[in-house]
């Protein structure tokens, strides 16, 4: 089942596998790979349930078979956690369909979605942990890649509402699942590969941005801010998406700024003192 789609594979989920996927989502903490023995008591199933619902999980690349201390042991997967949001965000009626996908990188898989109105939004899959491990280590010392990559979709979720409801240039929320979050469709192209205007005018509605993180939102950064996570179309406007790793800290704040004030520089000439914004970003001036 290799080549199906993330709605196809939803589709072909049954009732039982989500009471197993949540399950496991639920005691992600207690095993990394749960044996099949304690699986099977704790949801009170027979053997022959048990077993065709774990056959069917596995060829739909929802989970993973490992032996440990030679027991059958089970762990979902990130397609595990896919499926268990886009079924959460079709119950919610928050998503209706799933469209293409817009972008994959390490750390997401990014489609558009359409919502109940067949209005278009975009849904954020957010996988974290096994393959970036390393970067995340630092920040998140006992935590497994389960609960790191559900961490990071809340966060974004909440940065989002927060700077939208204060006024920044986000795209809006709509809402949150699982791994997932669903926010709005912006028309436009990253920083780095958008013909810009007026840059000044996209500098400034980025740096408003980052104020109303600070001073509305307890002090929080991008931590990530980059030409790759700022938006624009032809009409001027201006996004900074890409928000799981806000995070309240002075220095990356500091990075924050001097990454893209290096940036507005050396691609548009513009020239800020970095003082004089590091105090506008904080209200101290
Ligand atoms: N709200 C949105 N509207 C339109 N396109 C979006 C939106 N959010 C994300 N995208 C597209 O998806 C891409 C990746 O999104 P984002 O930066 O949030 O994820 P990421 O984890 O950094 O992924 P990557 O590793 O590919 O950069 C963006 O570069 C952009 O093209
Ligand atoms: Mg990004």
């Amino acid at each position: 089942m290799n080549s199906l789609t993330l709605a196809e594979r939803v589709a072909v989920t049954d009732k039982l596998d989500y009471t197993v996927l949540r399950y496991l989502i639920e005691n992600r903490e207690r095993f990394e790979f749960i044996p099949k023995d304690v699986l099977k008591d704790d949801l009170g199933l027979s053997d022959k349930e048990l077993q065709i619902s774990i056959l069917r999980l596995i060829k739909n690349g929802a989970l993973l078979k490992k032996k440990i201390r030679g027991k059958d042991s089970f762990s979902i997967t990130f397609t595990g956690l896919d499926i268990v949001a886009t079924k959460s965000l079709y119950s919610k009626k928050i998503v209706k369909n799933l469209g293409i996908i817009i972008g994959e990188g390490k750390e997401s898989r990014v489609m558009f979605g359409y919502d109940f109105e067949g209005n278009t939004v975009v849904v954020k899959y957010h996988r974290i942990g096994r393959k970036s491990f390393k970067k995340k280590i630092e920040n998140f010392p006992t935590k497994n890649w389960v609960s790191m990559t559900l961490e990071n979709a809340r966060r974004e979720y909440e940065a989002l509402q927060c700077v939208k409801s204060n006024m920044g240039y986000v795209p809006s929320p709509i809402g949150f699942s699982t791994n997932a979050v669903v926010m709005e469709y912006f028309e436009g192209r990253p920083l780095y590969r958008a013909e810009v205007e007026n840059p000044e005018n996209v500098l400034n509605n980025v740096l408003a941005t980052l104020r109303v993180a600070y001073l509305y939102c307890g002090g929080i950064t991008h931590g990530d801010l980059s030409q790759y996570n700022v938006m624009v179309n032809g009409q001027g406007d201006t996004i900074v998406i890409d928000w799981p790793q806000a995070t309240r800290s002075e220095t990356k704040l500091g990075r924050d700024i001097e990454r893209i004030l290096l940036y507005f520089e050396k691609e548009f000439l513009i020239e800020k003192n970095i003082e004089e914004v590091m105090n506008y970003v904080k209200g101290s001036s």
